[in-house]
């Protein structure tokens, strides 16, 4: 009897460390950028820059339209699966969702914004200092709600992921005349990282500790700067590729140097975001997939968010064959091959 009693306790013991070793490595995912991880924040302001419609989405849970600009599920997402928690991170402007459903995961990240002010004018998205003021009112939201023990430890513990910046280039600068005219590129490279690292002291001082700073992609190999790449026979624009690699240089100096200036911060540059997707478009076969050169979406050359239609008989079948969903960003298949690249690194460092 005695000897039953033992092994029971055991057994619960055992199980307690099993379930303690499957469970979640941080309380949250909390999420700022642009595209490459807006959930559907978009959705709610007055902007053209919106994605919450049919042909996306197709491939999402029961297919529906979220936001996300992509057919299915986007890199936090994929994140968010990988360290034991949910297999979506929710917007905060979502009204599907509320502080409840924000306990684990929130997104306060915008389609179309970039670290200048000035790049989320174009489309009037949220600028990245009002994705702060959005995750403030999070924080008191969450205090209210989970109590201020438990609210502190989640903000502290959580895993904050941060994506930003080919807008500044793709969407501003070479665009308009402003910058240009204050900048040649490699100043607005600096002046950008400048504008970064006030941004990674401020989520810092609010209490942020644990961070993943995503760099700029192949930017040059995105299909509609490809499209406009007339004498170059549509291949990637190198120039816009080579800043690319030049800024995420950058990123890396001001990490080394915020992780030296800041006591118990943890930041991480994940190179994936162009290493692994560099691979994939030069040799897309390799991975998989048949097409890297255009999107899946209406001819794949030019068309991003409403010109994306559902009635285009062009858009492909199987998204999972295609690099790119959209002229602008990638298909879910892609997404996760990129998360799948930089797991290691991520579990490794914040669990
Ligand atoms: C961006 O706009 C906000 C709000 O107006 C302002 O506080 C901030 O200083 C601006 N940033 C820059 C670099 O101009
Ligand atoms: C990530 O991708 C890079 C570039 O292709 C490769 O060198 C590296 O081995 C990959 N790492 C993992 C963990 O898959």
């Amino acid at each position: 009897m005695a000897n039953l009693y033992i092994s029971c306790i055991l057994f619960t013991q055992l199980l307690l460390i099993h379930f303690a070793k499957t469970g979640a490595k941080v309380p949250a995912i909390i999420v700022f950028g642009d595209s490459t991880v807006d959930a559907g924040n978009n959705n709610v302001i007055p902007t053209l820059l919106k994605s919450n419609f049919q042909p996306y989405g197709r491939d999402f849970f029961g297919g529906r339209p979220t936001g996300r600009f992509s057919n299915g599920r986007i890199l936090p997402d994929f994140i968010s699966e990988a360290f034991g928690l949910k297999p979506i991170v929710p917007a905060y402007l979502d009204s599907m969702y509320s502080i409840s459903d924000f306990t684990t995961g929130v997104c306060f990240a915008s389609a179309g914004t970039g670290y200048d002010n000035a790049t989320s004018d174009v489309f009037n998205v949220i600028p990245l200092w009002k994705e702060v003021e959005y995750y403030k009112d999070y924080q008191s939201k969450l205090r209210a709600y989970l109590g201020h023990r438990k609210a502190n430890y989640v903000l502290r513990e959580a895993l904050y992921l941060v994506s930003l910046g080919t807008n500044d280039f793709l969407e501003n600068y070479y665009v308009f005349p402003l910058r240009q005219s204050e900048f040649t590129v490699e100043q607005y490279q600096d002046f950008l990282i400048g504008l970064s690292g006030n941004f990674l002291r401020e989520i810092y001082s609010l209490g942020a500790r644990k961070i993943s700073l995503t760099g700029l992609p192949p930017m040059g190999c995105l299909p509609l700067e490809r499209t406009t790449n007339i004498f170059g026979n549509h291949e990637c624009i190198e120039e816009y590729n080579k800043v690319a690699v030049n800024f995420n240089e950058k990123l890396k100096g001001l990490v080394a140097k915020l992780n030296q200036d800041l006591p118990e911060l943890k930041l991480v540059f994940t190179e994936s975001m162009y290493d692994i997707a560099y691979q994939i478009i030069k040799k897309p076969a390799s991975f998989g997939f048949d097409v890297a050169r255009v999107a899946c979406c209406s001819t794949g050359t030019f068309e991003v968010s409403c010109l994306c239609s559902k009635s285009n008989p062009l858009t492909c079948t199987d998204a999972n064959k295609y690099v790119y969903w959209d002229a602008f960003h990638a298909t879910e298949r892609t997404n996760k091959i990129i998360v799948d690249n930089m797991t290691g690194l991520l579990l490794k460092e914040f669990s």
